[in-house]
């Protein structure tokens, strides 16, 4: 962790430096393919397809927006980051000419804070993978809560984070099954089952723990509106 921020993608020089020297499929973790890949099929595994629409959360630099961008109808993938550069250097780098004409540089929106102003309120599909492993807990309950305010009508939402065993093994580092170490007052962050359950019921979702782990053995958690 980069001291005294939340997490990386927070430290004021992180990202720049990053961009400045190519990096940016490094900092999101690197594995561009293989997580990339992943993402793709568990979303037609989730039931995706071209005529639905997607909202990707934290896309980043488009890892999974330049798989699913030319699958998706045009003008059906909309993303948001934290950080604007970040999604530009993706769509200005791993995205195809032709690919570019499928979405709108305006469909990419900087939103740091789950605020989703100017994204449409209907949308089938929201994604939000490797984010929320990032961040302190409450910002899953504000991205939970902003979710269910927002959105007047989806499908599914699909996010990840890290679980810890039980309360007690959470307050000590935790080794997840990829040998990723998580903790519970600095990133990656791990939390409860429970936490999860209680956060989405607070917004007014269900939610669904699957049991097989992702890569760095992030959890797949899929909610739907109660
Ligand atoms: C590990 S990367 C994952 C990127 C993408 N979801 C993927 O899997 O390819 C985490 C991303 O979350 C973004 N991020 C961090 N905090 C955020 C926040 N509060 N709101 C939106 N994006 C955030 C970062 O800028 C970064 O692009």
């Amino acid at each position: 962790m980069i001291k005294g921020h939340i997490s990386p993608y927070h430290a004021p020089a992180f990202i720049p430096e990053a961009l400045a020297k190519g990096r940016h499929r490094a900092i999101i973790g690197g594995r561009w393919e293989e997580t990339g890949n992943i993402q793709m099929e568990m979303l037609l595994a989730e039931g995706l397809r071209p005529r639905h629409t997607l909202l990707d959360i934290g896309c980043g630099p488009l890892r999974t927006g330049c798989r699913v961008i030319p699958f998706l109808n045009p003008g059906h993938y909309w993303g948001t980051d934290l950080s604007g550069d970040l999604m530009r250097r993706g769509y200005d780098t791993e995205l195809t000419e032709a690919d570019r004409l499928r979405l709108p540089r305006g469909q990419l929106v900087e939103d740091g804070d789950f605020t989703f102003r100017g994204i449409p309120c209907e949308m089938d599909y929201l994604l939000c993978f490797a984010v929320l492993t990032h961040l302190p807990m409450n910002h899953l309950r504000r991205g939970l809560l902003n979710i269910t305010r927002h959105f007047t009508r989806f499908e599914k939402l699909l996010f990840t984070v890290f679980l810890a065993p039980d309360a007690v093994a959470s307050l000590a580092p935790v080794r997840q099954p990829d040998g990723v170490v998580t903790h519970d007052t600095r990133p990656p962050y791990h939390l409860l089952a429970g936490d999860v359950r209680h956060f989405c019921a607070q917004a007014g979702l269900v939610v669904e723990l699957r049991p097989d782990r992702l890569p760095r053995g992030q959890v797949l958690c899929v909610a739907r509106r109660a």
